[in-house]
């Protein structure tokens, strides 16, 4: 029995590829490459010492997924694929639906017609808004979303819900992701953004590594300790062992569950700065610049359901994250390009 995850070549997919291998499952990863490279899942098998089985297959194209379940003995579908920049999304609403609404809608019926019925779906913490209560509890009401790329999770979390209500043989679990940063402790893998980046953590990065001037903090006039954005940042090796708990859980019928992936703890982006050049000695330059438009002041979890149901707590503080950030960038500048 397999597991298939889709956008396995991404940052978070490559990071859980690697803690499924080491939990012994056996992983068949399909990803279009659209926003990855092929090379974070040779250095994925370089880490587990396993080969990773590898599909350069698109979520839309119906006809490479039954393929792919005619071939391969799959039980469950983590599916991370999807199209992720908040900003490109405003820009190209449609582009962003389809990929994300159409491609999950054609992989959800690939898996039906194969009788695979567990999806595990990247959902995030978008989809309460302007969040109604702080901590965010999972019983928290879904927000308005600020952009399409937002409504694509909202939409689809309402999808697969109506799905597992139709026919209970479903479980869909919903992942909440709150803010992943950090990577893999050997250094070779992790978050590599096409062009400028557009969050916090990329943006420090290749500052810190000299690509980037200085940063813009944006906005200094929130209703936080210091004026700036508060958010729960996770290490993305801890939230790709989320998945893993994730998948267990599946083990015993849960029908349709909602988990939040965070660590409960607010950083503001100062205090993201702070901790960077403590964990790493770098000076990291801003400047103050105007809000971004869509951003909200706080926003950070109740882990408690999670650590209940899942047996699951982030293990990494935030030292750990704004090292293991460095140490990805400062021995990849350029990520997974030569
Ligand atoms: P990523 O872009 O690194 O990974 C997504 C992967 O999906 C990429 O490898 C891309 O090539 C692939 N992909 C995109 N469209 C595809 C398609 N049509 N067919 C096949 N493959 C396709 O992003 P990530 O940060 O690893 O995010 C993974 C998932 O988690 C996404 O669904 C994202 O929306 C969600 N998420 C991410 C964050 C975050 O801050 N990184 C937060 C919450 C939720
Ligand atoms: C964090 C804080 C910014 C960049 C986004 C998506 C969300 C989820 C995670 C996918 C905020 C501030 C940022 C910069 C800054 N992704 N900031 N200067 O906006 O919390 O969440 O990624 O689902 O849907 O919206 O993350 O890293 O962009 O911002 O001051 O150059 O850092 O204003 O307070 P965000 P982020």
């Amino acid at each position: 029995m397999a597991i298939l995850v889709t956008g396995g070549a991404g940052y978070i997919g490559s990071h859980t590829v690697v803690e499924l291998q080491n939990s012994g499952y056996d992983v068949v990863v399909l990803d279009n490459l659209s926003n990855s490279s092929e090379k974070a899942l040779d250095r994925v098998s370089k880490i587990t010492g396993k080969p990773v089985k590898f599909y350069k297959a698109d979520i839309l194209d119906r006809e490479a997924l039954d393929q792919i379940f005619d071939k391969e003995d799959i039980d469950s579908c983590i599916h991370f694929a999807g199209l992720k920049a908040v900003g490109e999304s405003v820009v190209k609403p449609w582009e962003y639906y389809e990929n994300n609404i159409a491609g999950t809608l054609t992989l959800v019926d690939v898996m039906r017609k194969h009788g695979v019925k567990n999806i595990i779906f990247s959902s995030s913490a978008t989809v309460y808004g302007d969040p109604a209560q702080i901590p965010i509890t999972e019983e928290c009401p879904k927000g308005q979303c600020t952009n399409p790329y937002g409504w694509t999770k909202s939409m689809l979390e309402q999808v697969l819900t109506d799905i597992q209500k139709a026919d209970p043989e479903w479980n869909v679990m919903l992942l909440r992701y709150f803010n992943p940063i950090g990577a893999h402790k050997s250094g070779t893998i992790g978050e590599n953004p096409n062009g400028i980046p557009n969050n916090l953590m990329p943006y420090i990065t290749q500052v810190a590594v000299g690509k980037l001037k200085e940063l813009g903090v944006f906005g200094n006039d929130y209703d936080t300790p210091d004026g700036t954005g508060v958010r729960d940042y996770i290490h993305v090796v801890d939230l790709a062992k989320g998945h893993v708990k994730a998948l267990k859980k599946i083990g015993e019928n849960p029908g349709l569950a909602i988990y939040n992936l965070g660590t409960g703890k607010g950083y503001s982006v100062l205090d993201i700065v702070k901790n960077f050049e403590a964990a790493t000695g770098v000076k990291i330059p801003y400047v103050i610049k105007p809000r971004r438009a869509g951003d909200i002041a706080t926003c950070y979890c109740d882990a408690s359901k999670a650590a209940k149901e899942l047996g699951w707590t982030a293990e990494n503080g935030i030292r750990e994250m704004c090292e293991d950030s460095w140490r990805w960038q400062s021995n990849n500048p350029n990520g997974y390009e030569d």
